[in-house]
């Protein structure tokens, strides 16, 4: 709840002090009865507030909001298919937040949403390139040759993708493989559909970071503000960028598992868009042999 006079100059309709005259004229109602009475709240979410007869739409408050999202739920705000969607975890937010990008149905992880268009259009832009890291869970075990391909770019619908890091993690088994790989496009299914180019269908997908954004303690269906430092990280690193394009030819190095200075500055700020792909393949791994299952139509 808020003073009126406070809501009505926040809203761009006049200053506080001329806000007050309206009232005291009587031009100013709250829920169909003038209001003259100067101390009076309302509250711009649920109140219909107006002056002379006209709807003020209250400048919402910004609101930033980290959702780990569970399997099972579309990104959207409303589905067509009645399926779950991702707000009805967010029922106690009041503002009118969106998701920026897209998580698929089976895929979990770090979503961010808010009411900021500007920030959401700069994220969602493709020359800002900001960093998403994925953690993935692939049926066999790529060799270092299959990850080279996907950290130099695989053709998706006739365009190649960007180069991405990608970092193979202790896998279990001979039959899966547990992966990190960062990208910074957003194409539809893009990570699974890297991962079937090369013939190693994913099993698990998590989102673990976007951009500067990280909460491994956040749980599944459970989500929390952005913190102002946050969120003043987060628009620095939607700034445009303007990296050059990846050089012709570029290899990719299968090294020991380290993570040259240059790239940690990319990767752990919030970039990608190396000009050189990056793979990283624990000691040993590499050269294993690979036993590829069939691939998932
Ligand atoms: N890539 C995918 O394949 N799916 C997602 O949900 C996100 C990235």
């Amino acid at each position: 709840m808020e003073r009126l006079q406070k809501i009505l100059s926040q809203a761009g309709i006049a200053s506080r002090r001329a806000s007050e005259e309206l009232m005291t004229q009587g031009r100013v109602t709250v829920n169909g009865a003038p209001v003259r009475e100067l101390g009076t709240k309302a509250d711009p979410a649920v109140d219909d507030i107006r002056v002379d007869g006209r709807r003020v739409k209250s400048a919402e408050r910004p609101r930033y909001v980290l959702l780990n999202k569970p399997k099972g739920y579309v990104t959207t705000r409303s589905d067509p298919q009645r399926r779950a969607t991702v707000m009805e975890l967010l029922k106690a937010v009041r503002e009118y937040i969106y998701p920026v990008g897209r998580l698929d149905y089976d895929t979990e992880g770090l979503l961010l949403l808010t009411n900021d268009g500007e920030l959401a259009a700069q994220l969602t832009h493709p020359r800002h390139e900001v960093a998403r890291v994925y953690e993935v869970k692939v049926a066999g075990v790529p060799d270092a040759h299959d990850l080279s391909r996907v950290a130099k770019g695989v053709p998706i619908d006739g365009r190649r993708t960007e180069p991405a890091h990608v970092e193979m993690l202790e896998g279990k088994d001979d039959r899966h493989a547990t992966l990190r790989i960062t990208i910074a496009e957003g194409r539809n299914r893009q990570v699974r559909r890297m991962f079937d180019s090369i013939g190693h269908p994913v099993d698990y997908l998590r989102r673990i970071a976007i951009g500067p954004l990280k909460d491994p303690k956040l749980k599944p269906g459970h989500w929390r503000d952005l913190t102002p430092g946050e969120v003043a990280a987060l628009k620095r690193s939607a700034k445009p960028v303007g990296l050059p394009k990846p050089r012709e030819g570029a290899k990719a190095a299968a090294s020991n598992g380290t993570t040259p200075k240059t790239e940690r500055a990319r990767t752990a700020g919030s970039k990608v868009g190396t000009t050189r792909p990056k793979v990283s393949t624990p000691p040993g791994r590499s050269e294993r042999p690979t036993k590829r299952r069939p691939r998932r139509s």
